[in-house]
């Protein structure tokens, strides 16, 4: 007879090669973060996450409309506050229209499966995060990987793919090693070639660009025809939800078509009249975004100066490698002794076998105590 918990030993079987290798997870329960806690692992950037006027904004609409969306938004879901973040969030993004999702994964997932084309291809930025990779397999297109931001090279694959659609996939501001992507010559490089870029500004919005507009605003290239902007709202604006933004035909087309915008229940009004407020207190935190990078820089001076290998920051990401996936998780728990909460990027993680600690650089905690947990992650180094 068939053993129905085969299944389940492979399973255990798996896990056991992850813990040989370093590579278990473990989720770590946690309250309001404590006092004596610097937090450097989250992505609230300004600290926005807990602003009153963030609080109060989410609670004046969890009481008009209680707890879930109770639909998909085009069912039931859409609300006045979905429309106003929409509508807020293209004025700021210079795009013509925006679309708001229940995450920026599947933001992500809906937005590449629009603007692939069933013939053509997808070439993907090799750092690109997980999302970006896992709308390229739902798009169900022909995908090749591409080094890691190189105009170059990119342009030499266009050539090569010349003839069939393509649509170029990166980060701006790239979430493990928190550098930038050449985002003017990507772009030069899909209009010489016809190519649409898809740019993920997950970790540039509200941090880089006039008012925190974000790096395709930084770049210039906000309103073209061949750029689609993503983005969640999970980590400057410190709530829940992702956008897709660009085009009015792509909006429409999502609209109509997008499994993960129709099948999907909608963002809870009361995160999207947060995220609302939080957009409109970064949009003025100009000073905020100032001590932002002088931390970031200053993180990557004091971790370089240490003889540690930090990458250079080009927003609020400050990388450092590790000797190994069991150093890294080493480290990262006598920071959190120290009191110091960072991110530990082990493989699969990581786009290559390196382990690193992130830093995300957060505005809103005290200089000293900023200043000490750079210290303390200085000082926990193995
Ligand atoms: C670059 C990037 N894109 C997309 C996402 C997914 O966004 P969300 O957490 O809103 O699903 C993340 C992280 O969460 C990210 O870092």
């Amino acid at each position: 007879m068939a053993d129905p918990g085969e299944w389940l030993r492979r399973l255990d079987r798996r896990a056991e090669l992850r813990r040989q290798a370093g590579l278990t997870r473990t989720l770590r329960s946690h309250g309001p973060q404590p006092d004596d806690v610097v937090d450097l692992a989250g992505n609230d950037y300004l600290g926005l996450a807990r602003h009153p006027a963030v609080i109060a904004a989410a609670e004046k609409a969890l009481e008009r409309y209680g707890l879930g969306a109770t639909g998909s938004r085009l069912v039931r879901g859409s609300t006045d506050e979905h429309a106003a973040l929409e509508t807020e969030l293209a004025t700021l993004l210079r795009q013509p229209a925006a679309l708001v999702f229940s995450s920026g994964y599947l933001a992500n997932l809906g937005a590449i499966r629009a603007a692939a084309r069933p013939r053509g291809v997808v070439l993907i930025d090799a750092h690109a995060h997980a999302s970006l990779h896992d709308g390229c397999a739902l798009a169900g297109v022909r995908t090749e990987t591409v080094p890691h931001a190189d105009p170059t090279a990119l342009r030499r694959r266009l050539a090569e793919r010349a003839g069939a659609p393509a649509l170029v996939v990166t980060e701006s501001v790239f979430s493990v090693d928190g550098d930038l992507a050449p985002l003017r010559e990507i772009h030069a490089a899909c209009r010489d070639f016809g190519a649409v870029l898809l740019v993920d500004d997950a970790h540039a919005l509200g941090v880089l660009g006039d008012r925190g507009a974000g790096a395709v605003v930084a770049a210039g290239l906000a309103g073209e025809p061949d750029v689609v902007v993503t983005a969640t709202l999970s980590k400057t604006l410190g709530a829940a939800g992702g956008i897709v933004a660009g085009p009015q035909p792509l909006i429409a087309h999502l609209v109509d078509t997008g499994r993960t915008f129709v099948y999907d229940t909608a963002l809870p009004p009361a995160v999207a009249a947060g995220a609302l407020a939080a957009l409109e207190l970064a949009m003025d935190a100009d000073s905020l975004r100032a001590i932002l990078r002088e931390r970031a820089r200053a993180a990557f001076r004091a971790l370089r100066d240490a003889g540690l290998d930090p990458g250079e920051p080009a927003a609020g990401i400050v990388s450092v490698t590790a000797p190994s996936a069991d150093a890294a998780l080493a480290w990262a728990s006598a920071c959190r002794e120290r009191g110091v909460a960072v991110g530990c990027f082990r493989p699969p993680s990581t786009p290559d076998p390196r382990s690193r600690l992130r830093l995300t650089i957060n505005a809103g905690i005290a200089a000293s105590d900023f200043g000490r947990a750079v210290t303390d992650v200085i000082a926990a180094a193995p």
